[in-house]
């Protein structure tokens, strides 16, 4: 079956979610943040992750925004870095994370080929609006898809139906994009077509499935359609 549908994760996919710590760090007075922030970025992207995992197990959802805050804390805390300006200042940042530079030409041309766009991710949708709007890339998607509307994250099955749901298409259709490879995995387990954009050069998770296509940036995307 033809692909129809590009659905493509947010955070990490999409938007730089090392691009927050990277911009503090680089600000004036911030010389304590300037020499751990890869360390920073690093946990706090992992504890983040980790907490929307076990929440999802426990059956203890909150949104997205909670559980950035969450891992921000704990790797702060981990740093030795108890600064509240710093904290907002990270938070304000990641409102408006930069989206990878190839991604405005990326979704023209899957536009372009008639192809339906859209994002599908544990974000909240107030969250994912404003990453979409700093990024000006809401015109080359037709939805955005936040797991609020389910109340579970990823990789729960209910989150991967929202795409049929909405765009009412065969999950054979739909090419699934996502640079977290557990993400690609649990899609494909789903029945997505799956790409992972392996931009660190990772091992493959081993799960229950594997991803259908390993690419190392968004920019061949089109050439799986
Ligand atoms: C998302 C996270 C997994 O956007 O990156 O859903």
């Amino acid at each position: 079956m033809p692909i129809t549908t590009c659905i493509f994760d947010a955070y990490g996919t999409l938007f730089d979610v090392n691009a927050a710590a990277r911009e503090a760090a680089s600000e004036p007075g911030q010389e304590a943040l300037a020499a751990i922030w890869p360390q920073l970025a690093r946990d706090w992207r992992l504890k983040q992750l980790q907490y929307t995992w076990l929440r999802a197990v426990a059956g203890r959802h909150t949104d997205f925004w909670q559980v950035t805050q969450d891992g921000l804390d704990w790797a702060m805390e981990a740093a030795g870095l108890e600064d509240p300006i710093l904290r907002q200042r990270l938070l304000d940042l990641y409102q408006t994370l930069s989206a990878y530079p190839e991604v405005p030409a990326m979704l023209s041309t899957l536009k372009a080929r008639g192809l339906s766009t859209g994002i599908l991710s544990n974000g909240s949708p107030r969250m994912l609006a404003s990453a979409v709007q700093s990024a000006g890339i809401g015109p080359q998607l037709d939805a955005v898809l936040s797991v609020e509307s389910v109340g579970v994250f990823k990789p729960h099955a209910d989150v991967y139906d929202l795409v049929e749901a909405h765009f009412g298409c065969a999950r054979a259709e739909v090419l699934f994009v996502s640079s977290n490879g557990w993400d690609a995995a649990g899609a494909a387990g789903f029945g997505f077509t799956t790409a992972w954009v392996n931009r660190m050069a990772e091992p493959v998770d081993r799960l229950y499935a594997t991803p259908h296509h390993v690419l190392s940036d968004l920019t061949t995307i089109s050439d799986l359609c």
